[in-house]
């Protein structure tokens, strides 16, 4: 039987009724290492990366991995091999970085509240660039730097004020919003940042926002952006490169229709070169687009009960693994690892839940599933925004990780035992 492919999921598909990662088949590493587990695909995340690298051919161009998407230590490995920088928000993502043998000077740094400890560090690193998110924060990083008898190299994120047309808590390029400053500061801001002893201008950047899948916000955004580039080196500031944040939305349904990379970019930077700016070097900090749909997340059916209203179909993942469909009603595709279960049950509707003692606590509403107890489900699009979000809530251990690489399959993550997640903690004498 040939191959039948998931819809924006080419690593991951069904042979003779069985879903495989690559050349792994699904089953077997659940039943090897067990479940809730999650499964990246090495071959998905590099081609993700190639339509980024398509699009910036021939160009003075930077990919920096928004590592808060998925920062497991292999999954940073892969990115750095294949070139890659890190846009890092904490300290913490800088000694990750570190550990998994990622360039420093590759690194930029976002956030609006980056501590004087963290400017330290990172300084003390060589980090690439600071993206600095307000006035004062350029004023503190300019005396640690002065006290460390260093120039912190440094671009402003403006916010270009565009709606992104996602979700507000993933929208930040908006008025309102508390990131970056706003679009008619920013070349006062950046007249005060150049006056700065301690710093050194190189940059500019914004964000606009996360799970983007329409064109004309990106094309928009540009638009705003040049118009600064123009203004601020009109003052006599100039800058080496443009930062464009985040890359695009994916289509964690049929119903998302992002652009392919390499096409956006084409329009981008035509924008770029028709200002005349095309030699600037170009920076972009894309995440959930390298990672969300090279990976899965294996949960097993724990029980079905049916009820008057609904039936629910409860699996051993939940929020505390997949935060997503509690914290944004994000929709991830929830299919079976084998098409044709082994038992008698009929295709039901159920609403699928975890263990947590939430009614937040689902991962899929209304779902149409041939399920029963026993049975493995793949909840798909989970590379992204999963397992760097997930928690200890209810005690429970964080999921084990597998990264495959053709017929190979390497645990990248041991199962967080339940004395580990309590470990730091001390009793009253
Ligand atoms: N750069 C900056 C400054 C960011 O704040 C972000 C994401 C990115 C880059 C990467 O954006 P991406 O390429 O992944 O769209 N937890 C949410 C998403 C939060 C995004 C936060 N910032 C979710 O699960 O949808």
């Amino acid at each position: 039987m040939t191959p039948s492919i998931l819809p924006g999921h080419p690593y991951f598909a069904y042979r003779d009724g069985a879903l495989f990662a690559e050349d792994v088949q699904i089953s077997e590493v659940a039943r090897a290492h067990g479940t809730p587990l999650f499964v990246y695909s090495k071959t998905a995340m590099l081609s993700a990366l190639a339509a980024y690298q398509r699009g910036f051919a021939g160009r003075d161009a930077q990919i920096c991995y928004a590592m808060k998407a998925n920062s497991s230590l292999a999954v940073l490995q892969v990115f750095a091999r294949a070139g890659c920088g890190f846009d890092i928000v904490s300290g913490g993502e800088l000694e990750r970085v570190q550990r998994a043998g990622g360039d420093v000077k590759k690194v930029i740094f976002s956030g609006v509240g980056k501590t004087r400890a963290e400017m330290h560090q990172a300084l003390a690193a060589g980090i690439g660039c600071f993206n600095v998110e307000s006035e004062a924060e350029l004023d503190v990083l300019s005396e640690v730097a002065v006290a460390m008898k260093l120039r912190a190299p440094v671009s402003i994120r403006v916010n270009p004020n565009v709606d992104p047309k996602t979700h507000p808590y993933i929208s930040t390029g908006l008025k309102g919003s508390k990131f970056g400053v706003a679009h008619e500061d920013a070349p006062r801001i950046y007249r005060h940042a150049a006056s700065l002893p301690g710093l050194r201008v190189i940059g500019i950047d914004c964000h606009i926002g996360s799970q983007i899948t329409e064109t004309t916000p990106y094309l928009d955004a540009m638009d705003r952006m040049l118009d600064l580039v123009a203004s601020i080196e009109a003052a006599g500031i100039a800058l080496d490169h443009i930062d464009f944040g985040g890359g695009l939305g994916i289509n964690y349904s049929t119903d998302d229709m992002p652009p392919e990379a390499d096409e956006l970019w084409r329009q981008l930077l035509a924008k770029v070169d028709a200002r005349g700016y095309g030699d600037k070097k170009l920076m972009i900090e894309p995440g959930r687009s390298l990672i969300g749909n090279a990976g899965i997340c294996i949960t097993e059916v724990l029980y079905t009960k049916p009820g008057e209203q609904k039936n629910f179909c409860i699996i051993d993942a939940a929020m505390n693994d997949l935060p997503r469909p509690a914290m944004y009603q994000a929709f991830h595709a929830i299919v079976p690892t084998t098409l044709a279960p082994p038992h008698e049950a009929a295709a039901l509707m159920y609403d699928v839940v975890g263990p947590v003692c939430e009614s937040g606590d689902w991962i899929g509403r209304d779902r149409m599933l041939d399920v029963g107890a026993g049975d493995l489900l793949a909840v798909m699009s989970a590379g992204a925004y999963c397992m760097s979000m997930a928690s200890n809530y209810n005690t429970r251990g964080r999921a084990a990780e597998i990264l495959v690489d053709g017929a190979s399959a390497h645990v990248i993550r041991l199962r967080e035992t339940a004395a580990a997640t309590f470990q730091n903690e001390q009793l009253l004498p």
